[in-house]
């Protein structure tokens, strides 16, 4: 650095959670306790109160190579559970702060309620098209997801323009994991990097409430950012440590949070 430059740091307080570190516990408890204000950009993929088995072998995937222990949540309890999330990652982003929130068609009025319930909004309604669905008989296969882009502030939010003409339906590819130990609903890489390249900056932090598999870490570490993550499975949370930890972030994982709750 030369005499006189200054250079940006943010500074951010993360209360009682350290950065770059993801915990074990239920999201509707933990997400209190993150200070206002802190978080650059929320990408979450939340259970979508289907009917899921995490074990099924549909998709031509072999069952004993998903892992079980998703958390679900009951169809009639999607409305509060939403809204409850929703207030607090309105809380806990900063002023200038976007959100991604994934939803499958039969949940997407109580996401779409709770986004303006909440204070949000939403700038976009992407479609996520991936190159397979369920085998149907009576009704049209199923090949999309919907992604919301929702922000504090209309006028004051990261748009890191990346493409000239960014259309709002984005076709990319689900992961095949041949032959490895895989979760049921992982996002693939592409669709997170893309997101986060668009709405955050080098050294933002990055919350995924409802971690999975680990894949909104993974990205956000890999470009650059800082990153917070909760999962209440025991067996998701434990894949997401494990992966994290082969992709070589070691530093500052810990359980200690939800473990001491008691959490699942
Ligand atoms: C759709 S998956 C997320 C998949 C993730 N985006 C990935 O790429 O692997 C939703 C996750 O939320 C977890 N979950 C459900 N209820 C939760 C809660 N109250 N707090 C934290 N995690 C929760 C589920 O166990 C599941 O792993």
């Amino acid at each position: 650095m030369q005499d006189g430059e200054t250079r940006s740091v943010k500074v951010r307080d993360t209360g009682p959670f350290f950065p770059d570190t993801i915990y074990r516990g239920d999201a509707l408890a933990l997400l209190p306790e993150i200070p206002a204000g802190s978080v650059d950009l929320i990408v979450t993929d939340p259970p979508f109160a289907i009917d899921f088995r995490a074990k099924r072998t549909n998709y031509n995937r072999t069952g004993s190579r998903v892992l079980d222990g998703y958390c679900e949540v009951a169809p009639d309890e999607y409305g509060d559970f939403t809204n409850r999330w929703m207030e607090e990652a309105f809380r806990v982003l900063s002023p200038t702060g976007s959100l991604y929130v994934f939803s499958g068609w039969n949940r997407l009025k109580e996401v779409l309620c709770g986004l303006d319930r909440a204070g949000f909004h939403t700038i976009n309604h992407l479609i996520w098209k991936f190159q397979f669905g369920v085998f149907t008989r009576r009704r049209y296969v199923t090949s999309h997801y919907h992604i919301l882009f929702a922000v504090k502030d209309p006028l004051r939010y990261t748009f890191n323009k990346q493409d000239h003409y960014p259309e709002d339906v984005w076709f990319i590819r689900r992961e095949y994991w041949k032959g490895k130990k895989k979760t049921a609903t992982k996002l693939p890489r592409e669709l997170v990097s893309r997101i986060i390249a668009y709405s955050s900056n080098p050294g933002d932090l990055v919350l995924d409430p409802f971690i999975g598999s680990g894949t909104v870490a993974v990205v956000a570490r890999e470009m650059g950012r800082h990153f917070l993550g909760f999962e209440v499975s025991g067996e998701y949370y434990a894949f997401a440590l494990e992966r994290l930890r082969e992709e070589g972030m070691h530093t500052g994982l810990t359980s200690e949070r939800g473990d001491a709750e008691g959490e699942n």
